[in-house]
């Protein structure tokens, strides 16, 4: 019985994503259908699925045809673990294809290294988590909201221009906070452990020029920490940064609802993006955090 509702969640998760049921033999190149869908990645996930419903087929004989499937594209196989991460609440089918998925990884020679984005309203939660997560994961945090906050402590021109911004509650001009993070991500060596982005990209242009950047990697994973804004106001309230009076609150979470959600939107069709309910108590939160990551990590 419960392996049935699993299956009808599952099934009901890849109508609502459009995984493809047939193998897409005509997809060439980069394996994106027009619109940036990932057509390879989410047939691979279904291809995952069915092995792990079959008894008469093992781990150990199913990996090595994902790999050949994937073509040993490490991105491929990375996107359709995560795709099985998100559709599905944990489950025996579900955990069975995520290790296989993972065994197929190990069988490519993975980097190992896991790239995650975090988002989420201003006071949702995001510096709290990242810094244990991080550290978890022993990858290195880049919290663009912190980088911003060195700039400005530096009393130059282009500082002031950051701390204006910022005490409005408005975005930082794009370029400006481009070039920082891009001087950071080279600096930590962009290919190597991986990392996490706290707060970063907010806007579509960020995330455009972020897959540029680390190009030919990809991000793994798009943590959207959900929280309501009366939550976020009250959070805020206690704290009280410098940015965090009403008037500019009010203007962050306008301009999250603005630039951001879109970043969301654009990442929907590209990267899996993971919902966590940022509205509980801080180590709820942490713990599912862990769990989610940990499914998508070889
Ligand atoms: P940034 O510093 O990133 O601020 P923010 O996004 O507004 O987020 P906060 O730091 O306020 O909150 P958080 O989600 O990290 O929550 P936290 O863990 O601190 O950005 C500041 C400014 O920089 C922006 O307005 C913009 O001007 C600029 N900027 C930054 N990035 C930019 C970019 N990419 N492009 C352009 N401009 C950019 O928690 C908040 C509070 O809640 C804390 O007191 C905490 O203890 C508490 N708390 C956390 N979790 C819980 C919980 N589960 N339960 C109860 N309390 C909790």
């Amino acid at each position: 019985m419960a392996h049935e509702n699993e299956i009808e969640d599952l099934e009901e998760a890849s109508r609502r994503e459009g995984w493809p049921s047939a193998w897409p033999a005509a997809v060439a190149g980069d394996s994106r259908a027009a619109g940036g869908v990932d057509v390879r990645s989410r047939a691979l996930a279904r291809r995952a699925l069915g092995f792990a419903l079959d008894s008469a087929v093992s781990r150990e004989q199913a990996a090595p045809l994902l790999v050949q499937l994937a073509g040993a594209d490490t991105r491929t196989l990375k996107l359709a673990r995560a795709w099985i991460v998100r559709a599905a609440s944990p489950g025996p089918i579900a955990a069975a294809a995520i290790g296989t998925l993972s065994l197929a990884l190990r069988q490519v020679g993975t980097d190992g290294a896991v790239r995650l984005v975090v988002l989420g309203r201003p006071g949702a939660g995001k510096g709290t988590q990242c810094i244990d997560l991080a550290r978890r994961l022993g990858i290195p945090r880049f919290s663009t909201g912190e980088l911003l906050r060195e700039v400005f402590t530096q009393q130059t021109c282009f500082g002031a221009k950051v701390q204006a911004h910022m005490n409005r509650g408005s975005l930082v001009p794009d370029r400006l906070v481009l070039r920082i993070l891009a001087g950071r991500l080279a600096e930590s060596g962009v290919t190597g452990r991986g990392f996490l982005l706290d707060g970063f990209p907010r806007t579509v242009e960020q995330a455009e020029k972020l897959d540029t950047l680390i190009a030919p990697k990809a991000i793994d994973a798009v943590i959207e920490l959900a929280v309501r804004a009366e939550t976020v106001i009250e959070r805020l309230r206690l704290r009280a940064r410098d940015d965090d009076t009403e008037a500019t609150v009010a203007r962050r979470l306008a301009e999250y609802d603005r630039n951001t959600v879109p970043v969301l939107a654009w990442y929907a069709a590209r990267t899996p993006l993971l919902r966590v309910d940022g509205d509980r108590p801080a180590d709820w939160v942490a713990m599912e955090l862990r769990q989610r990551v940990d499914a998508i990590r070889t």
